[in-house]
């Protein structure tokens, strides 16, 4: 594990390395939640970066929280700039996970981010409110650069009946965006997990956290499947 990585500016040797973003100009979806957890179960079997270009840097309380055990690499405060220069990080990781900001004045810094990505992972909570304001995301902001991207649903409720099947069909008919197979279910497990500076590899699998864990390494699954079926052998 290396803190505060320094990002290089020079090439090693090319690789694989997939550059995933999480976007969403609606704050509290789960952007940071899924770069800090996906980026753990990731890292189960694969060498993971996370970037932090979140002026809020939530991600850095997160790992101070951790007191430095993660699982990951990890570089926060890190300057939009740093992203052109990610793929000279190729050889050296497998996957690059980069949580953002969300509201509209950091416009640019997500025009950059989605420019520099593989993969944008789109999160949405179940409230109607964050509908509209999603859409204009991927509408203005990621389908316009042409990058691949997929909603992810996060914070479903187990115990509202048809919550579930409500949200798939409003994004695969209603609204016809791509979606991930995998979603994340609400968990008081996944709230507590900042603070504590938990990760779905560092807490103790009972039964307050197997749901939680369960979650994320199916979605761990999916995007190696959909990013680098040729590491899929590896989990
Ligand atoms: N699956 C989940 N279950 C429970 N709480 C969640 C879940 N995902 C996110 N949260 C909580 O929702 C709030 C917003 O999530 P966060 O990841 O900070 O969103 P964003 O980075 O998009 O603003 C945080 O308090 C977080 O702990
Ligand atoms: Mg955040």
């Amino acid at each position: 594990m290396h803190v505060d990585r320094a990002i290089p500016s020079t090439a090693i040797d090319p690789g694989g390395l997939k550059i995933i973003s999480l976007a969403n100009q609606k704050g509290g979806m789960g952007k940071t939640t899924v770069t800090m957890q996906l980026a753990a179960a990731l890292s189960r079997r694969h060498r993971v970066l996370v970037v932090d270009v979140d002026p809020q840097q939530s991600t850095v309380w997160w790992a101070e929280n951790a007191e430095r055990h993660l699982p990951f690499d990890f570089a926060g405060r890190q300057q939009p700039s740093v992203l052109s220069r990610l793929s000279l990080l190729a050889g050296e990781y497998d996957f690059v996970i980069v949580d953002t900001p969300g509201s509209l004045e950091d416009t640019r810094i997500l025009e950059v981010v989605v420019d520099a990505s593989d993969f944008v992972i789109v999160p949405l909570a179940p409230e109607p409110l964050a509908v509209e304001p999603t859409m204009r995301t991927i509408q203005r902001l990621i389908e316009p650069r042409g990058t691949r991207f997929a909603v992810l649903l996060n914070r479903i409720d187990p115990r509202v009946h048809g919550q579930l099947d409500t949200w798939k069909e409003l994004l695969d008919v209603t609204l016809g965006v791509p979606r991930l197979d995998a979603y994340l279910r609400q968990y008081k497990a996944q709230a507590d997990a900042p603070v504590l500076g938990r990760l779905v590899t560092t807490v103790r699998d009972n039964r307050s956290t197997q749901g939680a864990i369960w979650d994320v390494t199916l979605l761990g699954l999916e995007v190696t499947e959909q990013l680098s079926p040729q590491l899929q052998g590896a989990w």
